[in-house]
């Protein structure tokens, strides 16, 4: 009997077939995290291990910002995502013509912009940060002052890191971040005493102030890896704490958790599509692609 081959196999096999990886986000669902991705992370990892691949093909199994920060910093790849609605709602708040006004209204205030953005917005920017890297992107500058955009809530959270800057922001928020409140997490404190509440500082800051830490979903990860708590709540995309339990076991984890639509656009299914018709590949307009870059490469050129 022949056996069908499942999506898994199919996917392994393509990829060897092809000289394909794929990069999956901390928020992509365990079938994708643990079992045909080659390289995870969070934005700022996607990122970097974007520039050391060797393969032909990257399949990004996350979101469209996510592809093209990854086409930016390889050029000659084909970078493919399996679902080209996988969008972002920081992405959709700002465009490169408000970043054309913000720097007419305030001249010389450097401009950095979160990775959640489109190539165009990248390409008006100074330099890039994610959520791993946005205190030593903000210091590096030496500037009394930056426009820090378009997340709001990241920017009024590293603000009260570092009050030493005037930190101006914009009003775009992430759909599944701005939803949590600090009532959810008093209500946790209670219904499951001990528990540790780490928090993405794409939260609200007043969600952060009810935390005991907030990071990166990398950061997050880390922490729960290292500290090892008993009992603990990720304030973040469902997927994390899943992938985080799988990789920890023992640990219990505390939902609930909000989903994000256009993560979970993207399945093992049209993963395998993607390889088998080699689509939808990622494209930067050629005129952006040397700007962009060198916001995202200024970005990885800081320590931290
Ligand atoms: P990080 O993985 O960089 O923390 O980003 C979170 C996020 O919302 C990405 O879409
Ligand atoms: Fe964008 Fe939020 Fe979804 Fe990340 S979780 S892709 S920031 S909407």
């Amino acid at each position: 009997w022949a056996t069908m081959e499942n999506d898994v196999e199919a996917i392994l096999r393509l990829k060897a077939e092809r000289n394909a990886v794929v990069l999956a986000h901390n928020y992509q669902t365990p079938e994708i995290f643990h079992t045909v991705s080659d390289i995870v992370g969070d934005s700022l990892a996607l990122a970097r291990e974007a520039v050391n691949t060797e393969a032909d093909v990257i399949v990004l199994a996350g979101v469209h910002f996510m592809a093209e920060t990854a086409k930016l910093l390889n050029p000659d790849k084909t970078v493919l995502i399996p679902d080209m609605a996988a969008g972002c709602s920081l992405a959709d708040s700002i465009t490169a013509e408000d970043i054309a006004l913000l720097r007419q209204r305030y001249p010389g205030v450097p401009v950095v912009t979160y990775v959640n953005t489109s190539a165009a917005v990248k390409a008006a920017s100074d330099i890039c940060c994610t959520s791993g890297n946005a205190h030593a992107v903000i210091r590096s500058l030496n500037a009394p002052r930056v426009l820090m955009l378009p997340d709001e809530y990241l920017a009024q959270n590293v603000q009260r890191d570092i009050p030493e800057v005037e930190i101006l922001t914009w009003a775009g928020h992430c759909e599944v971040h701005e939803q949590f409140t600090p009532q959810d997490i008093r209500d946790m404190r209670e219904a499951y005493p001990g528990v540790v509440v780490l928090a993405h500082p794409e939260c609200p800051p007043e969600v952060v102030a009810e935390a005991d830490f907030a990071g990166s979903t990398a950061h997050m990860s880390d922490f729960v890896s290292q500290k090892r708590p008993a009992r603990v709540a990720l304030i973040t995309e469902c997927s994390m704490s899943d992938n985080v339990a799988a990789q920890n076991p023992g640990i219990e984890f505390v939902r609930p958790c909000n989903l994000c639509p256009h993560m979970k656009r993207i399945s093992l299914k049209n993963i395998r599509s993607a390889l088998e018709r080699m689509e939808h590949e990622v494209t930067v307009p050629a005129a952006l692609m040397a700007p962009a870059r060198l916001a995202v490469e200024r970005m990885l050129a800081v320590r931290s």
